[in-house]
């Protein structure tokens, strides 16, 4: 099926996809959202450019994909608890989400989606990239496949302390730990199509097995999922908004500022986040 009211320019054979011809400023026509939402199910993650948006705006066009959750443990900005910032100083040497992941997996109903606006980026570094999960699970050999399929796997946030000693630029709150186990295989509500959900960054171990066997079965999930063929790159401009299917994808905020890990001084990056409430995946 073809797009009536925007261009589309795909980023990667894996998944991705500009999005030309909309101003998201604009309240949006049913004809241009159901466009919009097409291409975030046949793309997994679309991109926009030169969008001027108020945070009021960002989360108008985010309320599109559904209910805005705050997140458990980092602060809202002042005025909008809808929206997180996420704050790379130039003196620091870690960067939020550099490490695989989906968002927030360790709640029972991880988000479904979430929309990053970028307020300000480097010229260049700070890219993130992202990993089609459908893919990930659909490369698997039939036995793989037959031994994951009705595996569990527990998903924890990990001590909110390790949080505020490692991104000083960022507002943290006051949270517990949080934990859910989940199916390793999800079934996406929408499409029917089945992805891999695990992910380096939150997933602990495989329910019912011993260490020693959940971590090498993790580990080969993690290196596959993350294949370069499976993924797609993104280059940040100010402005700029991505909009991914946290169902099935993964993505990695870049640390590439080896300026800052040198010790001199290094890049300022800052995201604004609106994240969509999800469901209990199965
Ligand atoms: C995140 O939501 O994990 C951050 C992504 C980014 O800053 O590129």
């Amino acid at each position: 099926m073809g797009y009536q009211t925007i261009d589309v320019q795909p980023l990667s054979g894996a998944l991705g996809a500009e999005l030309l011809g909309v101003d998201l400023s604009a309240p949006l026509d049913n004809a241009t959202f159901s466009d919009i939402h097409q291409a975030f199910h046949e793309y997994l993650v679309i991109f926009f450019r030169d969008q001027k948006l108020t945070p009021q705006q960002h989360c108008d066009f985010a309320r599109r994909f559904g209910q805005i959750v705050p997140h458990p443990y980092v602060q809202s900005l002042e005025g909008y608890p809808e929206i997180i910032e996420i704050v790379k100083r130039p003196d620091e040497v870690n960067n939020w989400g550099e490490t695989w992941h989906a968002d927030m997996t360790f709640r029972d109903e991880p988000p479904n989606a979430a929309v990053l606006y970028a307020r300000e980026v480097p010229a260049s570094g700070g890219d993130t990239l992202f990993a089609n999960m459908y893919l990930a699970y659909e490369t698997l050999s039939e036995g793989m496949k037959q031994m994951l399929d009705g595996l569990e796997a527990v998903h924890e946030s990990g001590r909110s302390g390790a949080f505020y000693d490692s991104y000083k630029g960022m507002k943290p709150k006051p949270a517990e730990a949080l934990a859910a186990t989940h199916p390793v295989v999800r079934t996406h509500r929408e499409t029917g199509r089945k992805a891999l959900f695990v992910n380096r960054a939150f997933t602990r171990c495989l329910k019912d097995m011993a260490d020693e066997e959940s971590r090498p079965i993790l580990e080969y999930l993690y290196q596959h999922s993350t294949r370069p063929e499976f993924t797609c790159r993104f280059r940040w401009k100010k402005d700029s908004i991505a909009v991914w299917d946290n169902r099935v994808t993964m993505h990695n905020a870049l640390n590439d500022d080896f300026s800052a890990r040198r010790g001199a001084n290094g890049f300022r990056r800052v995201m604004h986040r609106a994240t969509i409430a999800g469901e209990r995946p199965a």
